[in-house]
C-alpha cells in the first residue's frame, strides 16, 4: 500500500473516479448480441444434401443400434448455426463449435469454443461423435484480412465480423502451409473424436488463385485419408453461386454484374466428401 494510502486519507479522499473502459462506463454490464451476417453460410443445395445424408446415415444406423440414446452430430465449424436444422429430436442431436462469439451465439447448440480445445477435451474424456458434418473455410479471398470502409461490396471473415478475429481462427488463413496446418490437426483430433464406423460429410472447394483453380477439396480429401478415414462413396457436388463476389469490388461488380474478374475463374461447383471411421 503507498504511504498516502492509508484507511484514513482514504476514507478523506473518497470513493475513487470511474474509469472508463474503452468508451464504457466502469460496472456497467457489456451486452454480446448474435452476429447473423456472415460470408460463408451453407447455402440451401449444400445443406439440403447434408440433410439427404445424414437422415440416410441415421436410418442405416437404425437397425443395429439401440434406440435408447440418440445419435450425436458435430459441426466443429459451426458459423451461424445452419448444421442445427438437421437435428432429428429423440434420434439424431447436434452440437457445433464456433469460435467467434457472437457468430456462436446464433444458436443455443453451438458453443463458443476453439474446435481444437474442445476436440482434444472430447479425446481426453472418451467422448466420440457418430456423425461429423461441416464446411471449413477454403483459404480464399473470404480470408482475406479485409475490413472495408469504403463501401465495397467485398466479403470476409474480418470485414462481415467488424472485429480482430480469434487468432486460432482458420478464417484468416489463406491456402498455404499454415492454412494446410491447421487442418492437419484439426482431422487428427476428429479422427480420434469419431465413433468406429463414424461417418464424416466435409463440404469444400476448389479455389481460384492466380487465374488457376487450386485442389482445395482433394487436399482435404488427402489429409482425411492420411489420417485413416476411408472413403464412403463418391463425391456429392453441388452447383452454387456462394462463391460468387468473392474479392470483388462494388465497381467491377457492377462494371461485370454477370462474373466480375475475381471470381471468373471459380470452381463450378462445391463437393460434399463422404468418408468413414473404420470399424474396431
Ligand atoms: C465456412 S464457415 C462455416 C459456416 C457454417 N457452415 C454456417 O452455415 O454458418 C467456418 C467457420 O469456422 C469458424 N472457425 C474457424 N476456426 C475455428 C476454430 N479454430 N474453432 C471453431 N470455429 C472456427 C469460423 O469463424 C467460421 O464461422
Amino acid at each position: 500500500m503507498p504511504d498516502d494510502d492509508t484507511p484514513t486519507t482514504l476514507a478523506r479522499r473518497g470513493p475513487r473516479r470511474r474509469y472508463r473502459l474503452g468508451g464504457r462506463r466502469a460496472g456497467s454490464a457489456a451486452v454480446t448480441t448474435p452476429l447473423a451476417k456472415h460470408p460463408a453460410k451453407f447455402s440451401d443445395p449444400v445443406l439440403g444434401e447434408m440433410g439427404r445424408l445424414v437422415r440416410a446415415e441415421v436410418r442405416r444406423a437404425g437397425g443395429r443400434r439401440d434406440y435408447t440414446r440418440p445419435m450425436w452430430l458435430l459441426d466443429p465449424l459451426a458459423g451461424v448455426g445452419r448444421i442445427h436444422t438437421l437435428g432429428m429430436p429423440g434420434r439424431l442431436e447436434t452440437v457445433g463449435c464456433e469460435i467467434q462469439q457472437r457468430w456462436a451465439l446464433c444458436h443455443p447448440r453451438t458453443l463458443w469454443v476453439d474446435a481444437t480445445v474442445f476436440l482434444a477435451w472430447c479425446v481426453r474424456h472418451g467422448i466420440t461423435f457418430d456423425i461429423i458434418a461441416s464446411s471449413p473455410t477454403y483459404g480464399n479471398r473470404l480470408s482475406d484480412h479485409h475490413d472495408a470502409r469504403d463501401g465495397s461490396t467485398r466479403r470476409s471473415y474480418r470485414h462481415d465480423y467488424g472485429e480482430e478475429l480469434h487468432p486460432n481462427n482458420s478464417g484468416q488463413l489463406p491456402w498455404g502451409t499454415k492454412y494446410r496446418t491447421f487442418h492437419v490437426e484439426l482431422f487428427r483430433l476428429l479422427y480420434d473424436a469419431t465413433r468406429p464406423g463414424g461417418l464424416i460429410l466435409w463440404n469444400t472447394s476448389y479455389i481460384p488463385k492466380r487465374g488457376e483453380l487450386v485442389g482445395v477439396t482433394e487436399f482435404h480429401r488427402g489429409v482425411a485419408l492420411a489420417t485413416g478415414y476411408i472413403e464412403s462413396g463418391y463425391d456429392i457436388r453441388v452447383t452454387t453461386r456462394r462463391l460468387r463476389g468473392v474479392g470483388v469490388t462494388a465497381a467491377q461488380a457492377e462494371a461485370n454484374p454477370e462474373g466480375p474478374a475475381a471470381t471468373d475463374t471459380r470452381a463450378p461447383y462445391e463437393s460434399i466428401i463422404r468418408l468413414r471411421k473404420p470399424e474396431d
